[in-house]
């Protein structure tokens, strides 16, 4: 799977990371001067077992025409268990090279990735949680805040430091993962609420069913 966008000279697709291996490695560079405590390691392996999802990472590659492809950003498609129609994603590790920020990229990324879900997989909303400072960000893309609490989700952060919450309520271990979540902290809904104040869920939808 490849979505290809253009802005000026440079081209950019967005792929599934199961069908460009040889990226795994830049991808999880990516990740980790994002995120210093995250575990992208673990991409090797969540890649093996993966299709083209979700779950699946989804990268933003620049072409260059005289140089390799390179990872600018990644996207991670996670199953939404409930609400169970229509079929949605759930959004996480949502980053651009902090070298390219600023230059819509990350719209970018976001517009392949939507259209990647919506035409490809089917999706009818796109689901995600962010720190209030990103709901600007998220608003121009369309998201707007999503105030029902019941959003359940199967296999999201497992990328993340089994330190910080390894899962969150609503959210079910991945078969073959579930020692990921049982390492870390199970976040109670209750904990959720007091620890993550800032944190604001959203959705978009791609049709006008609510
Ligand atoms: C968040 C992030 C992906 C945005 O990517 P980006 O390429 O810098 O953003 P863009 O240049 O595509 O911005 C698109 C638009 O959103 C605006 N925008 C960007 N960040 C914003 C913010 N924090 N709040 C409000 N608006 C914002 C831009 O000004 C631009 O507006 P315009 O359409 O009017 O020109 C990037 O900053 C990043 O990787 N941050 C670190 C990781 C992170 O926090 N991820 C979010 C996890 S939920």
């Amino acid at each position: 799977m490849a979505v290809m966008a253009e802005q000026q000279t440079k081209a950019f697709s967005i792929c599934s990371l199961h069908d460009r291996p040889e990226l795994i490695d830049s991808c999880a560079q990516l990740l980790k001067i994002t995120w210093p405590c995250s575990k992208p390691d673990r991409l090797h392996q969540l890649t093996a077992e993966e299709q083209s999802g979700p779950p699946c990472s989804l990268v933003l590659i620049e072409h260059g025409e005289d140089t390799p492809d390179t990872v600018i950003g990644h996207v991670r498609l996670v199953t939404v268990t409930h609400p169970k129609t229509p079929r949605g994603a759930y959004l996480e590790a949502v980053c651009i090279s902090p070298s390219k920020h600023g230059l819509g990229l990350g719209r970018k990324m976001l517009l392949l990735a939507e259209e990647y879900a919506h035409e490809t997989l089917g999706c009818e909303q796109m689901f995600l949680i962010c720190a209030q400072s990103l709901v600007g960000f998220y608003e121009r893309l369309s998201y707007q805040v999503y105030p029902v609490l019941t959003l359940e989700t199967e296999g999201a952060n497992l990328l993340s430091h089994v330190d910080q919450a390894a899962t969150w309520y609503g959210n079910h271990p991945r078969k073959n993962w579930e020692w990921v979540y049982l390492e870390g902290p199970c976040i109670s809904k209750d904990d959720l609420r007091q620890q993550t104040p800032s944190k604001v869920k959203m959705v978009k939808y791609f049709t006008t069913v609510k």
